[in-house]
Parts: C-alpha cells; sequence; structure tokens
C-alpha cells in the first residue's frame, strides 16, 4: 500500500498588487523584481479574508469530491494565526460541514509545518488506511513597508486529501531533516508583521538544504539524478533557483543550467503571481508543477525541500501516479488567478493598513471577496464567519 496525495486545491486573494506598480512607487527598477527576485505580483488579502476563509476556500472542491462525512483529521498549518489558543481549523471545520467526530489541530512552525502536517498525516492513513485526513495550509506574508521584504509580500491557502494508494503523488517514507536555533525571520506575538533579516535568511535557508540533504543521503536509496522535478519552499522563486543550483554543485551534477532550470521551472508558475504564502508556498509550487508540466511525469521522482525559518527544514521525495492529470484542478486555479483585480498602490495601502480590532468593539466588515467564504464582523473578541 502506498500513501500521499489524492488531491490537491490551493486559493489566493482576488486582489493583488503588481510588482511593477511597487517599484515606481518606490523609484526601484521593476526588473529587481521580475528578475532578481524573480516575481511578478502578490497577493493582497481583502479585508473579510483571512487564513480561515482562504483555506475553506481551497479545501472545498476536495471535501466536495470525497463527502464532508468521509474526513477523520484537518491538520491546519500556518503561521499567521488568529487567535492563540483556538485553532483556525474548527472554524473551517464548520464552513465546510465537516463530520463532529473529524479530530483538528494547528501546526506551527514557520513555512515547515505544512510538510510536518503531511508527514503526520501520511502517518496516520499508514495506521488506518481507510482514514482520509484533510491538510490544509494558510497564511499571509506581511512585512514591514519600506523594508526589502515589502516586495516578498502575498497570500494563500492550500489543500490536500491524504489517502492511501493516491491518485496524484505517493509519498515516499524516507525523510532527511535538519534543525538549528537561529533568528532569521520571526513575528512575535505583538507584531502583526514578519522581522526577517534578509540576506542571513537565505543563507540559512541553503545551510539547511544542504544538511537535510545529506541526512536524505542517508536514509534513501535515491541520489539527485534520480529527480526529473524539484519542489522548493518559495519564499520568492529566485529563492528555488539558487537552491537549484546550490543542491545540483553539492552532488556534482553534470546537467548544465538550462537543464536544471527546466527541473523547477514549472513549479514556480503560480507562485510567480501569488506571492510567497508560506506554509502553502511549496505546495502551491507542486500544483503549478502537476497542473502545468510540459511533459508527462507518470512514474517520475520529485524532491521535496521545505524550509521553516528559525529554523526546521526536510528534504523528502514523491512518484507522481499514473492517471495523476485526471484529477487536477487546473482549469478552476488559472480562472480563478485571471479574475483577479489589480489594486493601485494606494489601494494596496489601504489594504495593508485596514484596521484589525484589538479592543472587542463590533466592527462590520465590507464584502469585498469574491470567495465563498468571508469574514463578516469581529464582536466581542469573536470572528464572525459566514458562507456567502
Ligand atoms: N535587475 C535585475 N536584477 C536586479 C536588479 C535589477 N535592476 N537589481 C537588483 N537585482 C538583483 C540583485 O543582484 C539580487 O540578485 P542576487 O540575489 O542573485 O545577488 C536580487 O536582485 C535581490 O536584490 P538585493 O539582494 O539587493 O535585494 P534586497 O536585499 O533588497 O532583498 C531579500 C532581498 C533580502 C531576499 C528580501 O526580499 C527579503 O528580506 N525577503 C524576505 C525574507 C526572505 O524571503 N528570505 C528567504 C529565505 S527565508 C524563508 O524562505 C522563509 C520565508 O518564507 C520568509
Amino acid at each position: 500500500m502506498s500513501v500521499g496525495i489524492d488531491e490537491i486545491s490551493f486559493y489566493t486573494s482576488n486582489y493583488f498588487l503588481d510588482l511593477r506598480t511597487l517599484a515606481q512607487a518606490q523609484e526601484t527598477d521593476p526588473d529587481k523584481y521580475y528578475v532578481g527576485i524573480g516575481q511578478e505580483k502578490m497577493g493582497m488579502a481583502a479585508p473579510d479574508e483571512d487564513i480561515v476563509t482562504m483555506a475553506a476556500n481551497a479545501a472545498m472542491p476536495l471535501v466536495e469530491t470525497v463527502g464532508s462525512d468521509r474526513i477523520g483529521t484537518m491538520l491546519f498549518a500556518t503561521e499567521t494565526g488568529i487567535d492563540q489558543s483556538k485553532a483556525a481549523g474548527v472554524y473551517v471545520h464548520r464552513l465546510l460541514g465537516l463530520q463532529p467526530n473529524c479530530r483538528v489541530v494547528e501546526l506551527k512552525q514557520a513555512c515547515y509545518s505544512a510538510t510536518a502536517a503531511l508527514q503526520m498525516a501520511c502517518a496516520l492513513v499508514a495506521r488506518q488506511p481507510e482514514s482520509k485526513v484533510l491538510v490544509v495550509a494558510s497564511d499571509v506574508a506581511r512585512y514591514d513597508l519600506g523594508t526589502p521584504g515589502e516586495a516578498t509580500q502575498g497570500c494563500g491557502a492550500v489543500a490536500m486529501m491524504i489517502t492511501a494508494n493516491p491518485r496524484l503523488v505517493e509519498i515516499d517514507p524516507e525523510v532527511g531533516s535538519y534543525t538549528e536555533d537561529v533568528m532569521d525571520f520571526w513575528r512575535p506575538n505583538y507584531r502583526s508583521t514578519a522581522l526577517v533579516d534578509g540576506k542571513y535568511s537565505t543563507k540559512i535557508y541553503l545551510k539547511s538544504l544542504k544538511r537535510a540533504w545529506e541526512h536524505f543521503r542517508e536514509a534513501s536509496p535515491l541520489a539527485f539524478g534520480d529527480f526529473s522535478h524539484f519542489c522548493y519552499h518559495l519564499p520568492f522563486g529566485r529563492m528555488a533557483q539558487k537552491a537549484h543550483q546550490h543542491l545540483a554543485k553539492l552532488n556534482k551534477s553534470p546537467l548544465g543550467s538550462e537543464q536544471l532550470e527546466r527541473q523547477i521551472e514549472d513549479s514556480l508558475l503560480y507562485n510567480r503571481a501569488i506571492g510567497n504564502s508560506y506554509t502553502a508556498s511549496m505546495y502551491i509550487g507542486l500544483a503549478s508543477l502537476l497542473e502545468n508540466g510540459r511533459q508527462d511525469l507518470t512514474g517520475r521522482r520529485i524532491g521535496f525541500f521545505s524550509y521553516g525559518s528559525g529554523c526546521v527544514a526536510e528534504f523528502f521525495s514523491g512518484r507522481v501516479v499514473e492517471g495523476y492529470e485526471r484529477c487536477l484542478h487546473r482549469d478552476a486555479h488559472w480562472r480563478m488567478l485571471e479574475a483577479r483585480q489589480e489594486v493601485s498602490h494606494e489601494e494596496y495601502l489601504e489594504l495593508y493598513r485596514y484596521p484589525d480590532p484589538r479592543d472587542g468593539d463590533h466592527l462590520e466588515i465590507p464584502h469585498s471577496t469574491t470567495g465563498r467564504f468571508r469574514l463578516a464582523a469581529i464582536s466581542h473578541h469573536k470572528r464572525e464567519y459566514v458562507v456567502c
């Protein structure tokens, strides 16, 4: 019996800022963003959107496939938590009409926690092969205005159904892990934006890749040349390009730069238009690869590198299942991306500065999302979500 990803779907806000607009406002060369960091647009959450509404939107198509009574566990990964105590997934549980015996828990370790959720889900399914575990990862990436991180914001959620004998990707049991207590990126509880030591974070990312890969090689018979494609954590596209060249060099790969680029380029398309979605980003990258791959991926091995600042990293592998292309949501994803509304720099600043009530007053939130779920109000410290 194999275990892995049976279905995958993602969601992002209907608003985006083109990084040319940001560059213009900052009097910067747009190529710094389009070429230098490899990003074109960044998703901006509407005032009535958050990790809960995005997660519910991402997961809805998967729940429609299997039925709301078939899911035994939902694991919710995020680093944009909305409550110190209650798991965001409990709101999603109600919005999706999941059965009361479905357990829900939230996981955190920066951008890595979706991978922890995936691995835990695989273990649960291996123990009870008839069970289905819904893994959801949802985040809003926010940095202070005027900082180098500003151009690498974004928002998005991904949902994956983990089952026995999956229809998309079988996940291999071997993993390579790396943990080190470092301060490259963090967000104290009293802040709504992340703090980051940008250049250091990229160095730690590469160091973690090396160490996780070395650990993976101790556990797995697979070598660099056994992989046809790679999915990396995607804070911005150029980071994946640098990481892949780094890994190829470590392994003395004979592949030239164009061949190396072909191993990752299809995984970068969606993120280039969404921006960083933290926990969700590598798995939106997987959806991008499966849905836009220029070749048949059947039987191909994919290498995954998941990185969460702070830091925990993991390298693992998967094999694409025959018939995978019949189980994708490609058209719906492209329709969603193409229907988004571009915002001006002034509108971006308004969205960025939308007040987050802290004193318990009642706040009605105007309806602006085009998604099926929205945050309608915050009243007496309680978030009120509705189905549109
Ligand atoms: N045309 C083409 N390229 C240009 C250019 C132009 N006009 N101007 C600059 N560039 C290039 C630079 O040469 C540079 O390329 P290299 O990296 O290949 O040298 C690239 O554009 C970026 O330029 P800078 O180094 O000057 O950019 P910066 O210092 O202003 O910001 C950053 C870069 C530090 C990554 C910043 O975006 C940042 O802090 N981002 C947030 C942190 C982050 O994402 N870290 C990633 C690792 S941590 C992680 O992965 C977890 C997570 O999700 C946050």
